[in-house]
């Protein structure tokens, strides 16, 4: 498995470990461009908070151009968060940039992220720009930035369709020009594992000054290979990740962070790689974002859905009962799942339902904990116990009815 080589950054001391993939979450910037996803500024910072104390290394806290409250966002996250990197995205052009820039400036450890896509559809139907005219706005656009900031992040966006002879040019130009991490998206889903590993290892062989900058997946699920895609990348000497929490994002969503960080945990025997994520944290993270958004996770999903960690056959549940590991490769704790002998029942009151809803990562307002303490007061009647489960189902019946 090839490593990556240190970078330049003075902003990024986890390079230190070639072993080490960091983890770029952008929930607040691409993940909210889901539709029907957006958060308002409260919103995002609780979100922030989650993702700063879930140990990620960079926050894409939004797009500072996009709108007045995308920028404020931006600078509010900025304005707070420690630890991680404070990321702002921009277009390769000035306007976007000094935007960025005033968004990030006075985090503790700012990111200025570029992107210009790259691939010929790209240049030709959307840009109208040559080649050549591309590889000089990239140029200028991480020069720019690097005047500004110290660590600059470049993005040749809809990279796995480009040419890789073009790509690798342009890949080359941003190091010159200063960018300290490179990231190839996947734009589109378009990619297979194989094609897209093969796309991260031609670039750290072909690329003259590779070494100089952290090389990163960005990869988008539209045929489900978000994940798969992403790991191949690792494999193939990545050592950033880009990802979302729950995978949500534009159209079929981004790679989603829980199932790359468990990937990598699981099978560290296979991958040899480590993160800082506190994976404890995932679920409640999980449940947050859930909540705040509207997105519901599908019961089946991967590490963070409802059934996740459930046993329904009974030759399975022998087996658990016998030795967990024969149908379990991860234990429910390991994720925080909560698990708890405090059942609730008639006699509990809404302060132990509120206790109890926050600890499994929901967050209510008072009404709609009103509406929760109804129906739970309903389902205790006809039940002596209610457990975490069926919270769940009456909380998401709610989250559903929005
Ligand atoms: O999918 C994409 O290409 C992006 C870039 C802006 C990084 O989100
Ligand atoms: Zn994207």
């Amino acid at each position: 498995m090839s490593a990556q080589p240190e970078t330049t950054s003075d902003a990024e001391p986890a390079a230190t470990d070639p072993n080490r993939v960091r983890i770029f979450d952008t929930t607040l910037r691409d993940g909210e461009q889901s539709p029907g996803a957006s958060m308002n500024l409260a919103e995002k910072l609780e979100v922030a908070r989650a993702l700063a104390g879930l140990g990620v290394d960079v926050i894409e806290a939004g797009f500072p151009i996009a709108s007045p409250g995308d920028f404020e966002a931006v600078r509010a996250v900025a304005g707070e968060i420690t630890g991680s990197i404070v990321c702002g995205l921009a277009r390769c052009n000035d306007k976007d940039i000094a935007r960025a820039w005033e968004a990030v400036k006075f985090a503790q450890r700012p990111r200025i992220h570029v992107f210009l896509a790259t691939s010929a559809i790209h240049r030709e139907h959307k840009l109208r720009m040559t080649p050549a005219q591309i590889v000089e706005r990239a140029v200028a656009g991480v020069k720019l930035a690097r005047s500004l900031c110290a660590d600059v992040e470049f993005s040749p966006e809809d990279a796995a369709r480009t040419e890789i002879d073009f790509l690798c040019e342009v890949v080359e130009a941003a190091i010159e020009a200063g960018a300290t991490t490179v990231n190839i998206p996947d734009t589109v889903g378009y990619a297979t594992p194989s094609q897209y590993g093969k796309v991260i290892r031609t670039l750290s062989e072909r690329v003259p000054n590779i070494g100089r900058a952290v090389i990163s997946t960005h990869c988008h699920d539209d045929l489900g290979m978000a994940v798969a895609n992403t790991l191949a990348g690792v494999e193939a000497g990545a050592r950033q990740v880009e990802c979302t929490l729950n995978g949500i994002g534009e159209r079929a969503g981004n790679a989603a962070l829980e199932e790359i960080v468990m990937a990598l945990k699981t099978r560290q025997d296979y991958y040899g790689v480590t993160t800082g994520i506190r994976t404890e944290r995932l679920y409640p993270a999980s449940r947050m974002v859930s909540t705040i958004t509207g997105l519901v996770v599908q019961r089946n999903k991967a590490i963070v859905g409802r059934n996740a960690f459930a046993h329904e056959s009974g030759i399975h549940q022998d087996g658990m009962l016998k030795e967990r590991s024969t149908y379990e490769i991860m234990r429910p704790e390991d994720v925080g799942v909560p698990k708890t002998d405090l059942v609730l029942g008639k006699h509990s009151g809404r302060h132990a339902l509120r206790d109890r809803v926050n600890e499994m990562g929901y967050r209510l307002t008072d009404e709609q904990l009103e509406i929760l303490f109804n129906d739970f007061k309903a389902l205790a009647d006809k039940k002596k116990e209610v457990y975490d489960e069926d919270l769940a189902v009456l909380v998401e019946k709610h989250l559903e009815d929005v």
